[in-house]
């Protein structure tokens, strides 16, 4: 079985692409520090495909245990690399956190992968690379813009360092995945996303909310130039992006590249408002939301939703997952984890 290594593998998009990378015959092998995740995610992933993976606990920047981990697996050559910090609110009050942990950890990574002939990595950017789009659908050809708070700068340093090292290198390929709103758990209800603390993002905070955890749900803003003036978003359901992953493995392992470094658009296509998505989290799950109009959030777009055209012609990939799946399977794995406190 073609070992991978999954940074960050413990955590909401990681544990989910290791599930799927398994149930598609790879021996995915897990490295992380657990800041943002639990060990208990192995048994999830092992009650879902009957394997527990491999996994190593320790943080990517340090380069002595990364050497001894590439020195004790050589048949390691492909890496999907999700370790990194991700809360946007948080990379503005600590930039040198951010820039350290997001930007080292990769080049570390590729100087390990600088010694074989035969390198491969698959990196996890984000649509906030693109900022507030002059068209949409956003396709993979739009400008990157300033780039609203450090995590944002993060990402787009992350993809100028792999296309760097592609042109410089030849035999290294790489494939950035520029995830737009990732959602929902898998339907086994074993993994999900574990916020620590109060959650910052919108259908985390929307289950907290129904739960009775928090109070309310604050919509940021009304006053947007949108259908119903709250903010457009193309949420996509985590194990949709999952599987996303998976294409894009076989597209590095199966040399189908058109170039060495790639990147794609990893949404639905569909952009849904906030309101929008409150009222179908309301209506699929029969309940009612305690949610109240405030002001904008500082540094959100307006508008983003992807052209996913590229994905499905290059990758042969497409979201299958809707709206009703991301906000059921929201609510049962809130209530899950409600029920196990
Ligand atoms: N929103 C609310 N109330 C909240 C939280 C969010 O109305 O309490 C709104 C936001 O204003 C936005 C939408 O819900 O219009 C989605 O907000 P999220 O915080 O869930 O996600 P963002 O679109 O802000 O995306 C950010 C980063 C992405 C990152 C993503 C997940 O821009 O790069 O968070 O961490 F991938």
């Amino acid at each position: 079985m073609q070992k991978i290594l999954v940074t960050g593998g413990m955590g909401y998009i990681g544990s989910h692409t290791v599930v799927e990378l398994i149930q598609a015959g790879f021996d995915p092998i897990i490295i992380d520090d657990l800041s943002n995740s639990s060990v208990e995610v192995l048994d999830g992933i092992e009650k879902i495909t009957g394997t527990r993976p491999q996994f190593f606990n320790f943080n990517l920047c340090n380069d002595v245990l990364l050497g001894n981990f590439f020195q004790n697996n050589t048949d390691v050559r492909t890496v999907v690399h999700f370790a990194a910090s991700k809360a946007v609110g948080e990379s503005i009050k600590r930039p040198l956190l951010y820039y350290k942990n997001n930007l080292l950890s990769l080049l570390l990574l590729l100087e390990q992968l600088a010694a074989y002939e035969d390198s491969k990595i698959l990196f996890s950017s984000s649509c906030t690379v693109y900022g507030q789009p002059d068209q949409l659908p956003v396709t993979e050809q739009s400008a990157f813009k300033q780039a609203e708070s450090p995590y944002g700068s993060t990402k787009q340093i992350c993809e100028g360092i792999l296309r760097d090292a592609c042109k410089a290198n030849p035999m290294l390929k790489a494939i950035s995945l520029r995830y737009f709103n990732p959602v929902g758990a898998h339907e086994s209800i074993q993994i999900g996303e574990l916020p620590q603390g109060t959650p910052n993002n919108l259908v985390p905070l929307m289950a907290q909310v129904a739960a009775g955890i928090q109070p309310e749900l604050k919509v940021f803003g009304s006053d947007y130039n949108t259908r119903d003036g709250s903010a457009i978003r193309d949420y996509i359901h985590v194990v949709d992006l999952a599987q996303a992953h998976v294409k894009a493995v076989h597209r590095l392992l199966g040399n189908k590249q058109r170039n060495n470094y790639e990147f794609f658009n990893i949404g639905t296509g569909n952009g849904i408002s906030v309101l929008e998505l409150i009222h179908e989290f309301e209506r699929v799950n029969k309940l009612k939301l305690n949610y109240k109009i405030v002001e904008r959030r500082p540094g959100d777009v307006e508008s983003i939703y992807a052209d996913t055209s590229f994905a499905k012609k290059e990758l042969g990939w497409q979201a299958k997952l809707g709206v009703e799946d991301m906000v059921r399977s929201t609510w049962k794995w809130q209530q899950s984890l409600s029920s196990k406190k």
